[in-house]
């Protein structure tokens, strides 16, 4: 008990009330100070990072609350992007090396035969509002004509923008979900949201629903003696969408894929590659590696243009488990001497609203883009996430994933321990043949200091 106590003071003196009034560099103080081994250094690298400009950096401060510094990641380019017969240099925020090379090597490989293809199926989004009702059900269903009369006409002056840009409320539906759970039921509402992603747009109509919804049952005077009141419990937009989706493609003769296939024959590439997309599909393990290579592309392009990747990563995993079985999201055919190689991505996105024009490297990289509207950034994003699980499964199916790492993982390396360029250099060299660890680049630079300080 005494252990516990200490524990929980020890815990207390960490706490703090108020924190969110400090000023910035009072923020910045009360952390260093109470979890940094040397504050003063901790303060100096945390403030390091605030921008110069302070207006970008009251900009990148009103994103999120409690800010004490920036956290960098880095932005880097995937040039030669062909992707329905426009060229594309395809902006990629991402920390893991070799991500962006991957999808530049895949994307000039794919240029020279035909570029990406890709096509928006839909962009349905959907919402949903939650609710309880002990009451008749029967009572509900016959009155629900009117109560989506009401609903759409108390709800205008939230979708009366959305409607003049070609959006709004496309349908509501009323499910029965009693056999599930005791007494609850569901609006299932589906929404157009044109070039925003719509979360604001959608829950706003969502919550005006639920008012709407609880009032109708309370006034109408069929639903008189029916017990309790209907209770709203939630009300929120769905992250999966299936049916705002896009699809991307890669096709070409086997013969034509060449030189891309490490000294197999192209026939044998093809066959080796789709095996390996089949394996994805029926095996779960492998399918999570599959698709976490696939959001490699994704991610680095939604974090490039400020969408939401946690949205977007909710929504594809869901459809790729949407049979009950968690599968890859891409898929490959090898018939008639053609391959071909797809992804069906589900995938809400913005390029209006949002942090998308108000962050200013996400406005960059629109503007690198052509100022896309959302479901041109869809398609560029599905390629991108297609080219990436070409290159992975090419290298997979052919080198091993390693070498191409390899290179990488010694610089990072090599950074790490500050080597001068003519050591990075020296190192390239002697790594080319043998397996890169920590110990064995720390080691190799050990010796060839010592080396160079011998012969100094
Ligand atoms: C690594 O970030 C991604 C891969 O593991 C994807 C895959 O295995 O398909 C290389």
């Amino acid at each position: 008990m005494a252990k516990f106590n200490t524990r929980i003071d020890k815990m207390q003196e960490k706490t703090i009330s108020g924190f969110s009034k400090l000023s910035k560099a009072g923020k910045v103080r009360w952390v260093v100070e109470n979890f940094f081994r040397d504050p003063e250094k901790a303060a100096r690298e945390l403030m390091s990072f605030w921008h110069e400009d302070e207006e970008q950096q009251r900009i990148l401060d009103g994103f999120s609350e409690n800010t004490i510094s920036n956290y960098y990641l880095p932005y880097g380019v995937a040039p030669n992007f062909m992707v329905n017969g426009k060229l594309y240099t395809v902006p990629m925020v991402i920390e893991e090396s070799s991500v962006v090379a991957a999808a530049s090597s895949a994307a000039k490989f794919w240029l020279s035969r035909g570029g990406f293809h890709a096509e928006v199926l839909s962009t349905r989004k959907v919402g949903q509002v939650h609710f309880s009702w002990g009451g008749d059900s029967a009572l509900l269903f016959r009155h629900f004509g009117e109560l989506e009369k009401r609903l759409r006409e108390d709800a205008a002056h939230i979708t009366v923008n959305m409607e003049k840009r070609g959006g709004g409320v496309l349908d509501i539906e009323l499910l029965d979900m009693a056999h599930l759970e005791p007494d609850y039921y569901q609006l299932k509402v589906s929404f157009e949201t044109c070039d925003s992603m719509g979360a604001n747009f959608i829950n706003s109509v969502l919550e005006e629903f639920g008012s709407t919804l609880e009032i109708f049952v309370l006034e109408h005077p069929a639903f008189e003696g029916e017990g309790q009141p209907l209770e709203v419990i939630m009300a929120i937009l769905s992250n999966y969408t299936p049916e705002c989706i896009v699809r991307a493609w890669v096709e070409c003769p086997v013969g034509a894929l060449g030189s891309g296939c490490s000294g197999m024959s192209p026939e044998e590439f093809a066959e080796k590659f789709a095996k390996a997309v089949r394996i994805a599909h029926i095996d779960p393990h492998r399918a999570a590696t599959h698709n976490k290579g696939i959001f490699n592309g994704v991610d680095a392009v939604v974090l490039a243009t400020a969408n939401d990747f946690r949205a977007v990563e909710a929504c594809g995993h869901t459809y790729a488990a949407r049979d009950g079985q968690y599968r890859s999201l891409s898929s490959c055919s090898v018939e008639n001497g053609m391959f071909r190689f797809w992804l069906d991505l589900p995938i809400a996105l913005g390029t209006v609203g949002g942090l998308t024009r108000l962050h200013p490297v996400a406005r960059r990289s629109l503007e690198l883009l052509g100022d896309p509207g959302a479901e041109e950034l869809m398609m560029v994003i599905a390629a991108t996430g297609l080219a990436q699980n070409f290159a992975a499964l090419r290298s997979l199916v052919t080198t091993g994933i390693q070498k191409g790492h390899m290179k990488m993982h010694l610089m990072n390396i090599l950074n790490h321990l500050e080597a001068s360029e003519r050591e990075m250099a020296e190192a390239a060299e002697h790594f080319k043949d043998k397996v890169v660890s920590f110990t064995a680049v720390r080691e190799f630079l050990k010796l060839f200091r010592e080396k160079k300080g011998s012969l100094a």
